[in-house]
């Protein structure tokens, strides 16, 4: 298991779709609009969310490649998909998918990124694709990453980077020093080496541009209401979590920032979205 669980990921999924940039979204569109067919790999897919998300933006028939290495993950985003499309079928090990006017065609890859990411982008798609994936990271593995794609000259389009950027209401007195220590935590290594965690943003836009990539990034931060208690306590909980874990901040302190999250009110968690095409030369 990766640690990311199918209801944090559906918990989070309505949320995330709202947050997308609309910039990014539309270059990704126009970039592919005289195509009739685009292929497109998915990294660190979860549950699909980035395919429901991403889909009405390409052409009509689309064929992806959904890659993850939790096996129960991949389980799932069938099952999910197969839910959220019109229409749906099993081809062999290839699900097809009918959704308004489009036409998909999903294979499920299990794989793991830090040793198998030639294998994920072999077949070369037409696109590349992560979603809230790069902050988990290290840069080293984004420089493979970088070189990989540009040997290869494919676009990107990534959504959900978290950017380190936090403001909760009510404000509360221990607010900044968890957003510092949950920030240092999310630097640690979640299996990438450590990771480019609140820097991931800067770091892969500054990877790509080096490679003459046009690079257009835009903030698509998770605007949190009341509307979204389940995710604000789920957030908050695993944000007291991290930042007591890290020892800069006393699990008192951290358990008193979180009793002040218990009654929702209102977040804005900062990410950011990238959509980058390869230089024509
Ligand atoms: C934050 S979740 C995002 C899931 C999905 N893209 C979404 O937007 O809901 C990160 C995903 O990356 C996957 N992942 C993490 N490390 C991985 C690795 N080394 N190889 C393949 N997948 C990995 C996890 O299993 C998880 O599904």
């Amino acid at each position: 298991m990766s640690g990311f669980s199918p209801e944090w990921l559906d918990l989070r999924e309505t949320a995330d779709h709202r947050a997308r940039a609309s910039g990014p979204e539309q270059q990704l569109a126009a970039h592919f609009a005289a195509r009739a067919h685009v292929s497109v790999v998915d990294l660190g897919c979860g549950s699909g969310s980035n395919l429901r998300g991403t889909a009405q933006f390409l052409p009509d028939h689309q064929s992806w490649r959904l890659v993850d290495y939790d096996p129960q993950l991949l389980t799932w985003a069938r099952a999910r998909l197969a839910d959220w499309a019109d229409d749906s079928r099993s081809d062999g090990a290839l699900l097809r998918l009918r959704k308004d006017h489009k036409r998909i065609d999903v294979s499920f890859a299990q794989a793991d990124l830090t040793l198998e990411l030639t294998q994920v982008l072999t077949p070369a798609p037409d696109l590349v694709t992560a979603a809230a994936l790069f902050d988990l990271v290290s840069e080293p593995w984004l420089e493979l990453f970088t070189a990989a794609l540009s040997a290869a000259g494919l676009p990107l389009y990534t959504v959900l980077i978290y950017d380190g950027q936090q403001e909760w209401q009510p404000i509360h007195p221990q607010d900044g020093r968890v957003l510092r220590a949950f920030n240092s935590h999310q630097q640690w290594d979640k299996g990438f080496g450590p990771a480019t965690g609140p820097l991931a943003p800067a770091v892969l836009a500054g990877l790509l541009a080096a490679r003459g990539y046009a690079v257009h990034t835009a903030a698509s931060p998770w605007l949190l209401g009341p509307e979204d208690s389940g995710l604000q306590r789920e957030l908050a909980t695993g944000i007291a979590a991290a930042a007591s874990e890290t020892g800069d901040v006393a699990p008192e302190e951290a358990a008193d920032w979180l009793a002040a999250r218990r009654e929702p009110g209102r977040a804005t968690i900062g990410h950011s979205d990238i959509f980058a095409t390869p230089s024509p030369y």
